[in-house]
Formats: structure tokens, sequence, C-alpha cells
């Protein structure tokens, strides 16, 4: 973080403050008012953290004008072309891509850890079988401190790096597992001649009674779509993380208070919500009447898997997303799906809609991912689960990051107090 010769000057009342500005990599000036309550005995106020940097970081940066996303520098569409997805974690974790060699440790390194604890086969029989998946995966995630007290020391390197390891190569099982409980079928093993991404799918969907051959054409799409959901700088999820972590929590229970978050349909279960609401709208001829809903502000309707706090331009993700849907369900033969149909033309009519077009909204992230994963035999339920087995990397990223900085101290926001002021206690008798 470069520091910035200007300085900005605040002046209200009777006070001007001076704070130090700094200038970033990419992206916008940023205004260090941390002396400012010190100094001026005011909060700045930001609901929402709409201009709020909550940290430094080197991890991804996004420009919502332009529509880019960078992991560790390297645009999304090359990773998303030439890279596969435990190579983004690799890069995401450590910085840099990985030589051939680094690639192979890495790779056997989290081979090894993807199977769980055979006590968790038990754990989960506690659930209901029609639980949501991410009601099963925030339960069973919070659970793995009870199952892995020799990484949970978060000043212990060598433990911070087992808890991450173990974590991107359990998830997918944690899920997989989720699933199959849903289903009442039983749980599948982890292969460790399978590459991540098949390997999820062979855990999904093979059964004991006969072999499962991944499609490959499946698994490259369920790798790429975990590559691009894999961070994405301090969204929602994210900040939950950091927040957590900045207590000093143990890394399994700040990544279950990140699945929690993820789960609401604002942020990562919106690609449930928009496959839900795809198929409400079922046909292209009523795509006006729920265009029309999405612009009332007196109705709680909204577009899901449209807008973002941060694109105000194409989400490159869903550029990415759109093209590989329409790849996956010609290669599997499924022309004219009535869902992606639907999807494509309300795109089209919402993108030249004037109250679209002044609010800057595009489709995001969710708007594509919930077609290919429908295509592929998820239920609806399972899109939010894929969505944190994939951002797990990032959060993780974000968190080791943090807790290996040694300027971080625990997160502690204010408040503007609207109640009631100071009043003495009534006896029930004379209320
Ligand atoms: C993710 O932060 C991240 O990076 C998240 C994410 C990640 O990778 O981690 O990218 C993943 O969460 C993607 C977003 C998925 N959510 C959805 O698709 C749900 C639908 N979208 C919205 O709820 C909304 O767009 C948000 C939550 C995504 C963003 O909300 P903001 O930034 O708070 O924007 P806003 O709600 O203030 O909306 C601004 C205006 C409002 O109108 P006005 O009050 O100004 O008149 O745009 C309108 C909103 O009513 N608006 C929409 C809309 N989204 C915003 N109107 C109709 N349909 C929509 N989808």
């Amino acid at each position: 973080m470069a520091e910035k010769n200007m300085n900005a000057t605040l002046t209200f009342g009777d006070k001007t403050i001076t704070m130090p500005m700094y200038s970033p990599v990419r992206g916008p000036d940023v205004i260090d008012i941390r002396k400012l309550y010190a100094e001026g005995d005011v909060f700045t106020y930001d609901p929402g953290f709409t201009s709020t940097a909550a940290c430094d970081s080197k991890i991804t940066y996004i420009d919502g004008d332009k529509g880019e996303l960078l992991y560790r520098g390297y645009p999304i569409e090359q990773l998303a072309e030439k890279s596969h997805f435990l190579e983004s974690c690799f890069l995401l974790l450590y910085g840099n891509l990985p030589s051939a060699a680094e690639m192979a440790d890495f790779n056997a390194r989290v081979t090894r850890h993807t199977m769980v604890h055979e006590q968790m086969h038990y754990f989960f029989r506690g659930f209901r079988r029609d639980a949501h998946p991410m009601a099963t995966m925030v339960g069973v995630m919070g659970a793995m401190s009870a199952f892995y007290h020799d990484s949970t020391d978060i000043t212990d390197p060598w433990q911070r790096e087992v808890a991450s390891i173990r974590m991107i190569a359990k998830l997918p099982t944690i899920a997989a597992m989720a699933y199959k409980y849903s289903v009442g079928q039983p749980f599948v093993y982890p292969k460790n001649d399978l590459d991540y991404a098949a390997n999820f799918l062979h855990m999904c969907f093979a059964v004991p009674c006969e072999d499962y051959v991944v499609n490959p054409i499946l698994s490259r799409a369920m790798d790429r779509i975990m590559m691009l959901h894999a961070d994405h700088e301090q969204n929602a999820s994210t900040s939950t993380v950091r927040l957590a972590g900045s207590s000093g929590a143990n890394p399994f229970a700040c990544i279950a208070a990140g699945i929690a978050c993820l789960w609401g349909p604002a942020h990562g279960g919106a690609n449930e919500a928009c496959l839900q609401m795809l198929r409400e709208i079922g046909t292209v001829d009523r795509i006006p009447e729920f265009i029309k809903r999405a612009k009332d502000k007196n109705d709680p309707f909204r577009l899901m898997g449209f807008g973002h706090r941060v694109y105000k331009n194409f989400d490159p993700r869903a550029t990415v997303m759109k093209q590989s849907a329409a790849e996956v369900l010609d290669l599997l033969g499924v022309h004219n799906n009535p869902t992606l149909q639907v999807a494509k033309e309300l795109e089209r009519i919402a993108l030249e809609d004037e109250y679209f077009i002044e609010k800057k909204l595009y489709p995001n992230v969710d708007f594509y991912s919930g077609i290919i994963l429908d295509a592929m035999g998820f239920p609806t339920s399972m899109f939010t689960p894929i969505f944190a087995v994939s951002r797990t990397v990032g959060w993780i990223s974000q968190w080791k990051e943090m807790v290996e900085d040694p300027t971080q101290r625990i997160g502690r926001p204010r408040q503007l107090y609207v109640g009631e002021p100071a009043r003495d206690y009534i006896d029930i008798e004379k209320r």
C-alpha cells in the first residue's frame, strides 16, 4: 500500500481533522479515518459498507465499472480458459501460479485429505433427511473443530496450513454427503484417482450398485463453475469470515460463519432463487409481468441473478457462465431448454429496459450457474452448497491474509444510536 503524499481534511464545527490518504495498486484511493473518533469525537456512518474499505488485501481485485475480476492479478477469463480449480486454489492461497512440482505436491496434499472422520457419518444422522443441505453444511462445518483439534491453533503456521488444506479437501465430500443424505442414498467415498471436480460429481451421483463414469464435459463445466466462484474480494460472506477470524476463532468456526452468511438469497442463495424464479416465469411470454414486478417499488420481488453491489457493468463471471451453459446443454443434447430460453430472453429484455439501464443492473454470477447445475442433475437445494464448496478457498485465503497480518485487530464497528435516552426503571405495579 503506497502512502499518498496528499491528505484529506475534514472540517466540521470548530474542528479540522487531517487524515492521510493511500493509493492502491488498482482502484480508488482511500482515506485513513482510524484517528477520526479520537481526534474528532465523531464516527463515520456507512451501513452496508458501500464506501468503506475494511482491510487491505493482495488477493482479488474487482473493477465494477470495467467488469474486471483478477485473482492475484490474473484475469478470470484467462484462468477460466487455461487454468483449473485446484491451480486457482494454489494461486489464491499462496499468491502465484504453481510450478509443475508445486502443483503435483499441492494436488497430493489435497487428495490425501478428502476423506472425513468416520464419526462424521453419525453426525449427519442427527439431521432430518429433508433438511436443506446448507443447514447440514453449516452444522457439519462448525463441528469440524470437534473432530480436528490438531489444526485449530491459529497462532501455529503449520496448523493454519493443515486446516486450510483440510477444508479445501473436505468441503466437496461434506457437500456430497449432505446431498446423498437428503436423497436417502449411501455416502460415496472420495476416489484418489479422480480430479477435484470429477471426484465431487462421483461422490454426488455414484451408487454402490454400479460403476459411475464421470462425464468429462460435466467435470470440466463443474471445475469452471468452482473456479468462477472461488473468491470475490470483501463480499458479505468473506467479510463475515474475516470478522469471525478477527476474534481468534478457529478456522472451522470462521468458515461455518461464512457458509451461514452465503446462504442468504441476496448473496449465494441467489442461484437457487434464480432458477426457481426462471421456472416460475416458465415461458417467455410471461417475462414482461415479472419485469414489471421487479420495477415496482411496492413489490419486494427482485430479478434474482441480476444486480450487484460492485459490478455496474457485466459480471465477467456471468459472461463465462453464459457461454458454458450453452456449451454444456448443447453437448448434453439438451436443445431448446425452456429455462435457458427464458433466461436469455429475460436478459435481453432487461438490458434494453430503461429501469435496468439507469440502475446499471446486469446478470451476475448466479444468473446462469443454476441452469448448468440443473442440467447436471443437481436439485436447486444443492446450488448454494456448491457455491460454498467453491468459495471455501477464497474465505480461507482471506482469513489467512488477515490472521498473518501483524497489525490486525478485532473488528468492532460502532453505531449511530437512535434508541431511548437514559431512563429510570419503573416497577411493574406502576406501569
Ligand atoms: C452474489 O458481493 C459480492 O461480491 C457477492 C457475489 C460474490 O461472488 O461473493 O458476487 C455473489 O451475492 C451475487 C449477487 C446475488 N444476488 C442476487 O442476484 C439477488 C438480486 N440482486 C439484489 O438483491 C441486489 O442487486 C444485490 C443484493 C445483489 C445488490 O444490492 P445493493 O448493492 O444493495 O443494491 P440495492 O439493493 O441498493 O439496489 C440498487 C437499486 C434499488 O433501487 P432504488 O432503491 O435505488 O430505487 O437497484 C434496484 C433496487 O431496488 N435493484 C433491483 C435489483 N437489484 C437492485 N431491482 C430489481 N431486481 C434486482 N435484482
